[in-house]
């Protein structure tokens, strides 16, 4: 007999199959029974006749436990009204492993009791709809990036200094030396879009951020574009066509999944160049019309970032912020050295900042002026300043989090479903 993913049954209509999975629900109605199985590509109801099966089997089907491992042969038929558009007329059904009292029911849970369960609540069919439409992300991100001739360059993870500031670094030991987890892998990609041009990396990134929010976790996946002789404008356009892409890929190949989640997809489908593009000053104006006063210098908190946003039909570039708030290796914009020629694109819908990125300083006194006014240690970032010594040039790169863009596409509001096994603030288990 075929063994048959439940994915691939449309095209195995009227054959007998078999069906490995795990009994995800059941239903009954006197002289018949419907178990739902799911094997992690979708959704299958069997239909159990009694005169067609043995006591044997009926009496199997009846005390069949929710997630118990089991194996059904029968004949696929066409049923519109069924997930999948098939059903299966079951002839035999076997359980290979009956499951203990499964912990996770269709009743509501709370969510610390569903994060101590996570490595079952990954079986639940909104949980998987999420990481399914994270991994169509994940290879729509490389293939952007493949299919424009960008070299992918793995960063490091065992880092010796910081690069997005000194407050938010896990420290570990290295051989009697300090070292820090990675909080970003673009001082390593500034030397490499030197030897190849157009280079990324897309991995795991650490930050021991103190607070509690929805928007923060402590591990999270960071795509990060470097491109040399690419400035400001140029960098905005990239970031737009980037977000744009991604977006468009969820919409084409994730149908199902943003069903699953109820997402409103017309929201999605508005994504669509130009973005809006305006400054911090203009930003700071618009709050202002919003009855909210932001003054020069200070930086925009999630409230503020989603009153900019709800003004918007689609993400929005703000640029120029002032250098102070910003991190020591942003090129000043030449017209107003105040500010620097970075940028944060805000999502919509109140997801908050998914980009940031910024045009980087090329010039090696002013960049290694900035290293002391942060109070770095300049011994430490001496190989970060040679590419500032061996043939310089300007350049320009952003990070996207991948989690923030995936609850967006999603629209699940908080983090912690948008990653397998989050990292949050207090809690590594499991
Ligand atoms: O704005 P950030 O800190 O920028 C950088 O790290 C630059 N070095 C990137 C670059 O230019 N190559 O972080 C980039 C993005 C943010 O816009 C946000 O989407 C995400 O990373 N991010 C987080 N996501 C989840 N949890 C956290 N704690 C995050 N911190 C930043
Ligand atoms: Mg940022």
């Amino acid at each position: 007999m075929p063994l048959v993913r439940i994915k691939e049954l449309p095209q195995h209509i009227g054959e007998r199959v078999t069906v490995n999975g795990w009994l995800y629900n059941k239903r009954s109605s006197g002289k018949l029974q419907f178990p739902i199985i799911r094997d992690g590509s979708g959704y299958l109801q069997c239909v159990v006749f009694r005169k067609d099966v043995s006591e044997e089997t009926w009496k199997a089907v009846e005390d069949v436990t929710q997630e118990s491992t089991v194996r059904v042969t029968g004949t696929v038929r066409a049923e519109q009204r069924a997930p999948g558009g098939v059903e299966l007329g079951v002839e035999s059904f076997e359980v290979l492993a009956p499951a203990a009292e499964y912990p996770i029911t269709p009743k509501e849970h709370g969510t610390a009791f569903l994060m101590d369960l996570r490595h079952l609540w990954l079986r639940s069919s909104k949980q998987h709809a999420i990481l399914r439409i994270r991994n169509e992300l994940e290879k729509a991100i490389r293939d952007f990036f493949y299919d424009r001739d960008f070299v992918l360059i793995d960063s490091p993870i065992l880092t010796a200094n910081a690069a997005e500031g000194t407050s938010t670094l896990f420290e570990t030991d290295y051989f009697g030396q300090k070292a820090y987890l990675s909080q970003s892998g673009q001082l390593y990609l500034e030397p490499a879009a030197a030897a190849f041009g157009r280079v990324y990396c897309f991995g795991p990134t650490f930050r021991a951020e103190k607070s509690k929010t929805r928007r923060h976790l402590m591990e999270f996946w960071m795509i990060e574009p470097e491109v040399a002789f690419l400035e400001f404008d140029g960098l905005q356009d990239l970031a737009e066509e980037f977000i744009e892409y991604v977006v468009g890929r969820a919409l084409e190949r994730c149908q199902e999944e943003l069903k699953t989640l109820e997402r409103e997809v017309s929201k999605l489908e508005n994504v669509k160049r130009p973005f809006p593009r305006i400054t911090y000053r203009d930003a700071i104006e618009l709050l202002a019309t919003k009855g909210m006063s932001v003054k020069f210098g200070d930086d925009f908190g999630g409230d503020e970032e989603t009153v900019i946003a709800n003004s918007f039909d689609r993400p929005v570039m703000i640029s120029r912020y002032p250098t102070a708030i910003k991190a020591f290796y942003m090129q000043p914009d030449p017209k107003d050295p105040s500010v620097v020629l970075g940028l944060d694109m805000i999502a919509p819908e109140g997801y908050g900042e998914i980009i940031g990125g910024s045009q980087r300083i090329h010039d090696h006194d002013l960049l290694l002026q900035r290293i002391k006014q942060h109070n770095l240690p300049v011994e430490a970032f001496q190989w970060y300043l040679d590419i500032r010594k061996y043939g310089t040039f300007p350049h320009s790169g952003f990070g996207m989090g991948l989690e923030r863009v995936v609850a967006w596409v999603s629209g699940v509001p908080h983090l912690r479903e948008t990653i397998p096994y989050p990292r949050m603030l207090n809690r590594i288990y499991p």
